[in-house]
């Protein structure tokens, strides 16, 4: 593939500051009462890893796999589920963890799936979002930082699948015409 330019857009330093604000929020919302954490694969797996094990409580982990289609387009796109829940959720407290906001397709999505199963609730916490591109509005109850309209890859973000493993999270230099390298 092409190799694309990269500029650092969050240092590990300022990631590590959202972390320990954001554990500190949930910790102190949810005391001692078990939460169940629910992650969106893929892009979130970095930040979840790192952010759970700030979390107090005790926590139970779980999935969901949800692809959006015409994500890059002005029209609201459409979400499949490509990994469902398995497991009852009934009466529990859910945080759903993702690593970006953009239309706010995704997780709206999901929320309404989750808010279907008789949670006791439901709490969303994202990294980074993008207000500029909401298409869909969205509540986020445990926000890292709000972020301009760039493509961001690092810390499971990823553009055509690479770079996910990068530490930090930076912006492509040019945004990218194409979906695939
Ligand atoms: C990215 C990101 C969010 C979603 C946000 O996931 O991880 O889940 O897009 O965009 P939205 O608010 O416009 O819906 P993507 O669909 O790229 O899948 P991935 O997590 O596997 O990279
Ligand atoms: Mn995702
Ligand atoms: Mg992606």
């Amino acid at each position: 593939m092409n190799r694309m330019k990269l500029s650092l857009f969050i240092p590990k330093t300022e990631i590590e500051v959202y972390l320990e604000r954001l554990a500190y929020e949930i910790n102190r919302d949810f005391k001692d009462r078990p939460l169940v954490v629910i992650g969106v694969l893929k892009g979130s797996f970095v930040f979840m890893a790192d952010l759970i094990r700030r979390l107090n409580m005790p926590v139970e982990l779980d999935f969901v796999g949800l692809a959006s289609y015409g994500k890059n387009t002005q029209s609201c796109g459409k979400v499949h589920l490509t990994r469902p829940l398995n497991r009852d959720i009934a009466e529990k407290d859910i945080l759903v963890i993702e690593d970006i906001v953009d239309s706010g397709l995704t997780v709206s999505y999901l929320l309404k799936y989750l808010k279907k199963r008789r949670t006791n609730s439901v709490k969303l916490c994202a990294l980074l979002s993008k207000p500029s591109r909401r298409v869909c509005p969205v509540e986020i109850d445990y926000l890292g930082c709000e972020v301009e309209d760039k493509f961001l890859v690092g810390y499971g973000l990823d553009w055509a699948e690479c770079y996910r493993q990068l530490p930090e999270i930076f912006a492509l230099e040019e945004k990218p015409d194409a979906d695939k390298p």
